[in-house]
């Protein structure tokens, strides 16, 4: 039976500001994976009986997700103490969803759930706001349609996306881009597929799908690049407990690094080798980040950073670690704002097609604060100022969480404080950002 769409929680202030204060102190739980919180939902509905899943992320992206399962069938119940409970319906238990599902800002929730639906035999159209509706969608429909999937999308593959689902073939697919959403996209649609179907990509991106699938009971083989799922497994519900999500931890600790006397530990933090690209970044521009009490959490390694204050120096990214630091690139900008000498970043194109063009986004915001950053086709050039920014000003977000986050960061090293229109989406990654910055004594406001 149908249950009620979850509302997407409050929108929170939309326009918040950032001011020099004292240094940041104590210890904080960050909320959960965004990644992994998807891929709980959906492999939870595609499994045979109950999954429960512990610290799931409950911002706007995820509820959108939440929603549609819902609104395909799948029992999803919240306990009052934050435990989700989903009754999964199997590979083939899906209903056909009466309504449009809306995925609001999420590209993860889109492009995993067209991987979903192309294999089930029903009409789907799948929406989202402005935002998800220009970004490109041709790079899911390319191979789900190689497997014979039937989806229709506007112009140059944007969405809205209509999807009539029919029975697949598995494909054997090289992908053009290091990207986590196209590989995820086509190994969920590959469940519900007779055979074998691989994805090869360029570079390794996070590796979460292929983890929860081995854990909920499918065949999952990797070998270097490529990596292979069988069709047809059983998967059996299980219990899950989600990190932290170390995209959201990325702000309280580049916070912490750049304001003197800082030291916060970070708790329970998802340290998987394909996500600590920023980790290995800011240690290497001189970063003090310590791995206290690592362990394993469901198949994902965890551990508690503990950062205190320290100058940092610009670095030259390396190319192959891109992938690993793919959402970390806004505050990863602002740490080279405020280090000292030259940081590159080349070879990042992805960035222009994230929820808005960061390459740009970050430029005209970090640009207003008195950094000087260069925006260049595939990356951009910065020349830090470690005496701090002018700040000052009023600057947008694009409507980009990550980009608001970044530019309230900044902020607090700013001469005179920072404003940042449009932040309501910020909700949709990471509810609670301004509680948990102004507990470790941060001040981020929406007084104006
Ligand atoms: C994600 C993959 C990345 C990332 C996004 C989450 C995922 O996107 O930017 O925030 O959960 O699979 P791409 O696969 O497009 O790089």
């Amino acid at each position: 039976m149908n249950q009620p769409t979850a509302t997407v929680g409050p929108a929170g202030h939309d326009t918040l500001t950032a001011r020099t204060g004292g240094a940041l102190r104590g210890a904080v739980t960050l909320p959960g994976d965004k990644s992994i919180s998807h891929r709980a939902i959906m492999l939870g509905a595609l499994a045979e009986g109950e999954t429960t899943v512990a610290h799931l992320l409950e911002g706007e992206d995820l509820l959108r997700t939440v929603a549609a399962f819902r609104a395909m069938g799948v029992r999803i119940e919240r306990e009052p103490d934050g435990l989700y409970r989903i009754q999964g319906v199997g590979l083939d238990g899906l209903a056909e969803p009466e309504e449009v599902l809306d995925m609001g800002n999420s590209g993860t929730a889109m492009r995993l759930l067209a991987g979903v639906l192309a294999s089930q035999p029903f009409f789907a159209i799948l929406t989202g706001d402005a935002s998800l509706r220009q970004r490109p969608m041709g790079r899911i429909i390319t191979p789900l349609s190689r497997m014979g999937a039937r989806i229709l999308s506007r112009s140059q593959g944007r969405a809205p996306l209509v999807i009539q689902g029919s029975e697949l073939i598995p494909l054997d697919y090289q992908s053009p881009v290091a990207s986590a959403q196209i590989k995820s996209a086509i190994l969920l649609a590959a469940l519900n597929t007779a055979g074998g179907s691989s994805v090869v990509e360029p570079q390794l991106s996070r590796d979460h799908t292929e983890r929860m699938l081995a854990a909920f009971g499918a065949e999952v083989i990797r070998d270097g690049l490529r990596v292979t799922v069988e069709g047809w497994p059983t998967l059996t519900g299980q219990r899950l407990q989600v990190p932290g999500d170390i995209s959201s931890a990325a702000f309280p600790l580049v916070a912490a690094l750049l304001v003197p006397d800082s030291e916060v530990v970070l708790q329970g933090v998802g340290v998987n080798p394909t996500r600590v690209g920023l980790l290995e970044l800011l240690s290497a521009m001189g970063g003090e980040i310590e791995w206290l009490n690592p362990r394993q959490q469901g198949g994902e390694p965890v551990a508690d950073l503990r950062v205190r204050h320290a100058p940092l120096k610009g670095i030259t990214v390396p190319p192959e670690l891109i992938p690993r630091a793919i959402d970390e690139f806004p505050i990863f900008f602002v740490a080279a704002a405020l280090a000292e000498g030259e940081s590159l970043l080349a070879g990042a194109a992805e960035l222009r097609v994230k929820e808005s063009d960061r390459i740009h986004a970050m430029a005209v915001g970090l640009q207003a604060l008195g950094a000087q950053i260069t925006e260049q086709e595939d990356g951009v050039r910065i020349v830090g100022r470690p005496g701090g920014l002018a700040g000052g000003v009023s600057v947008d977000s694009f409507t980009d969480h990550r980009v608001a986050m970044s530019l309230l960061v900044a902020g607090l090293c700013c001469r005179q404080p920072v404003t940042v229109r449009r932040c309501a989406n910020i909700q949709t990654s990471f509810p609670g950002f301004r509680g948990l910055m102004t507990d470790l004594g941060a001040s981020v406001g929406a007084d104006g």
